[in-house]
């Protein structure tokens, strides 16, 4: 187990990972967070596993360069293809990708029909299919990527009528709409659309922001973490006037322009 890990790097394509970034800090009191935001290359989603494994490396070097002690991978897509590189490149550093602490959850609740909602390349990697069935081969796992709800989210775009014309674009022909039980937000910028999306599919459908599980996880690996007041700096690779108008969206609060550094990776 790992004390106090005072420093934690928090690592997004964009805006996206404040939603996993909000629940570490609602965990975490105490803790300094570090986020990054790779806005000059977003989206991460419609580019190879290589070279999304690429900047994965990069952003965690210039993390764990500004003082990062442990790695929250805030982004599926970056957690679907780098994290064995990661883990290789890092043995002393601790860890926390999206998927795995979501594929526990989700196994143990008893879901039996799930849908995976992520980007082109979390889908192509099916790591979690591959994961919910070997772990609890009995439950039904459909994968679809729904892309655009990056751009609208990037774009700070809540409205619900627009958000259900996505869904229903990227979901004609799914034939499973009768079934499912759970909808897995496999992609951290969708919370931002969570409300649209829980009223897509209706309340008797589970919808799981992957943000909840990891911010658990981090939260029994990382419980010794000091009770005074925390603190987060924020990086961007571009665009740090929108990255901060965005990002005040999805956390409800200001944040400074001296809190946002622009940085080359
Ligand atoms: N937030 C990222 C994820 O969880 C990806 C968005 C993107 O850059 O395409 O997959």
């Amino acid at each position: 187990m790992v004390q106090s890990p005072l420093t934690i790097g928090v690592f997004d394509s964009g805006v996206g990972g404040l939603t996993v970034l909000r629940a570490l800090q609602a965990r975490l009191l105490g803790a300094q967070f570090l986020y990054l935001g790779d806005m000059a290359r977003l989206p991460y989603g419609t580019k190879s596993a290589q070279v999304v494994t690429t900047y994965t490396l990069k952003a965690a070097a210039a993390l764990v360069s500004k003082g990062a002690q442990s790695l929250v991978i805030a982004c599926s897509t970056a957690s679907s293809c780098a994290i064995p590189e990661l883990e290789a490149l890092y043995p002393h550093i601790p860890i926390i990708d999206v998927i795995t602490p979501t594929v526990a959850h989700v196994s143990m609740y008893g879901a039996r029909d799930i849908l995976i909602l992520a980007t082109q390349g979390t889908v192509s990697s099916h790591l979690y299919k591959n994961l919910i069935t070997k772990t609890a081969p009995h439950i039904c796992v459909h994968e679809v990527a729904t892309p655009l709800l990056v751009g609208l989210a990037e774009e700070g775009w809540r409205d619900p009528h627009i958000v259900s014309q996505v869904l229903d674009h990227y979901l004609e022909g799914f034939k499973h709409f009768d079934t499912i039980d759970t909808v897995v937000l496999g992609c951290t910028h969708f919370p931002f659309h969570l409300d649209a999306i829980k009223l897509y599919f209706g309340s008797h459908v589970n919808v799981v922001d992957t943000a909840i599980p990891a911010a658990e996880k981090a939260r029994s690996q990382w419980p010794s973490v000091m009770l005074d007041e925390g603190s987060t700096h924020y990086y961007v690779t571009d665009s740090p006037e929108r990255f901060r108008s965005t990002a005040e969206l999805f956390l409800s609060h200001e944040i400074p322009s001296d809190q946002v550094t622009l940085i080359n990776l």
